[in-house]
């Protein structure tokens, strides 16, 4: 998978070549090239912004610099993503979706604003990390390359992915390693039995238990077998 990040502050995005992210870069899995928006001015000072017109404080991106660095990256059937507080909150489902394309151009906006136009003009997706203003797109743009990487073959192996938090629509169970007591607390019994089917079994009460307790609202979306819906309905009484 090819992302295409177009940005005024490229430097911001250098912890991606840490990691897991940075290894899945190394080893092919996916790309991520990033382009300064500012390459693309044509004044000789590299000024991208001017005044707004109608007034008001601050400075508006032109839609001129933009629109050049997008067509520098584009190709036919690329998502388009605008990065913004407007847009549709991310979650698990649309990363999800996200994994199964080829090509992601991701515009980072800029505390200044862009000029409208220029986002009429390309139409991209705009999407959003959560109901709070940031200083700019940059660290979303990260946060979505972050959560979408991830499910790109190659890049987890896919049992982190099918244990994992939401992806099973509930939270994770708890996990425990050496020392087998730490300040007079013991890793549970049951993990060092080395039964399988049981180990499992607590797993997944634990994980349904986990889930009640901090996101009780994940619960009403899953469907659970009749002794799991039992379970839940225990813990929901004993509270
Ligand atoms: N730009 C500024 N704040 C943002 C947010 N919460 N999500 C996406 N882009 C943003």
């Amino acid at each position: 998978m090819k992302f295409d990040v177009l940005t005024l502050f490229p430097e911001m995005f250098t912890p991606l070549k840490e990691s897991i992210i940075g290894r899945a870069m190394k080893n092919g899995n996916i790309d991520i090239s990033i382009t300064n928006i500012r390459d693309f001015s044509k004044d000789k000072h590299k000024k991208v912004d001017d005044t707004p017109y109608g007034g008001g404080a601050g400075m508006v991106i032109r839609t001129d610099v933009v629109y050049d660095a997008y067509a520098s990256v584009k190709t036919d059937g690329a998502k388009v993503i605008y990065l913004t507080p407007q847009g549709k909150t991310l979650d698990q489902k649309k990363v999800q979706e996200l994994s199964k394309e080829k090509h992601i151009i991701l515009l980072c906006g800029h505390y200044e604003g862009i000029d409208e136009r220029v986002i009429d003009e390309i139409a991209p997706e705009e999407i959003s990390i959560g109901d709070y203003v940031l200083t700019g797109g940059e660290l979303p743009a990260m946060v979505l390359i972050d959560s979408v990487a991830r499910y790109v073959e190659g890049v987890l192996n896919s049992d982190s992915i099918k244990e994992e938090s939401f992806a099973s629509g509930i939270l994770e169970y708890p996990q425990y390693t050496r020392p087998e007591t730490f300040k007079g607390r013991e890793v549970p019994e049951i993990l060092k039995s080395g039964h399988h089917e049981n180990i499992e079994k607590w797993r997944r009460k634990k994980a349904i238990e986990t889930t009640y307790q901090k996101r009780p609202d994940l619960l009403e979306k899953e469907s659970f077998t009749k002794e799991e819906i039992e379970y839940i309905k225990n813990l929901k009484e004993n509270k």
